[in-house]
């Protein structure tokens, strides 16, 4: 890859920023000063600026906490979207949800431009689960424990797959929800089936990567490597 490339990939700014830097003499390849943007690197060199080295990351993946209101979509005419919280600190990426929440939902949304990891985390054969908090508007029921473990078969006549749902609260109106499916609003429609309302729906944990609890709403990290890993493994083909 050229070097001009890699510094505004690595360093997240434009290729004009880039020039900049190099012709101020701040770039080193291996220590020495560059200041020729269209030096071919090797996977072996190491660049630096301000003396800083770089690490090339080949994608971007983000756990943001979704706040109410907020639409998962790259863009929107009307509504903020997931990707608007992002900001500018990807200028040269392609952000993107893996899997979306409803605007009044909250919650782990994950962010990424690697569309291959996206597909193998999304992908229904690969059953990667997705844990839910709750809250609904009339007491769980053994019928409704019951019917999500067989699979609902929502109004419109789609069969879901098993699904587990268990009491958080005393009174039964907060639940977890662990799903393997993604379709449409589908947890109110679950509930739906059976006459009860969703007040309140929180994504807890993607396949086995939680929330990070030092998140507040609209606030967002980079996933670990082995946070990535994980998810990778999770999504992995099961015989
Ligand atoms: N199920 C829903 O109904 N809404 C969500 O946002 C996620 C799952």
């Amino acid at each position: 890859m050229r070097l001009d490339k890699y510094l505004a990939e690595t360093a997240q700014c434009t290729r004009s920023e880039a020039k900049t830097l190099l012709q101020k003499g701040r770039v080193t390849v291996n220590g020495a000063v560059c200041k020729k943007g269209d030096t071919q690197l090797k996977d072996s060199d190491t660049v630096a600026v301000d003396g800083q080295p770089l690490a090339y990351q080949q994608f971007v993946y983000l756990m943001l906490n979704k706040p109410e209101g907020v639409v998962s979509a790259s863009t929107d005419k009307r509504d903020t979207t997931v990707v608007d919280l992002i900001g500018d600190a990807y200028p040269r990426r392609e952000l993107f949800p893996a899997g979306r929440l409803d605007k009044t939902s909250t919650g782990f949304v994950l962010l990424t431009d690697d569309g291959g990891f996206a597909h193998e985390i999304l992908a229904p054969k690969r059953h990667v689960s997705k844990t839910y908090t709750v809250v609904i508007d009339t007491p769980l029921t053994e019928e409704m424990r019951k019917g999500f473990a067989e699979g609902v078969t929502l109004a419109d006549g789609t069969a879901l797959s098993p699904a587990e749902v268990s009491a958080l609260s005393e009174d039964g109106l907060v639940v977890r929800v662990v799903l393997k499916q993604g379709v449409y609003h589908q947890i109110k429609r679950m509930f739906g089936v059976f006459d009860a309302g969703v007040n309140a729906l929180h994504r807890e944990v993607i396949g086995p990567v939680a929330l990070d609890d030092a998140l507040v709403p609209g606030q967002w990290r980079e996933l670990t490597a082995e946070e990535v890993n994980a998810l990778r493994a999770a999504a992995k083909p099961k015989n």
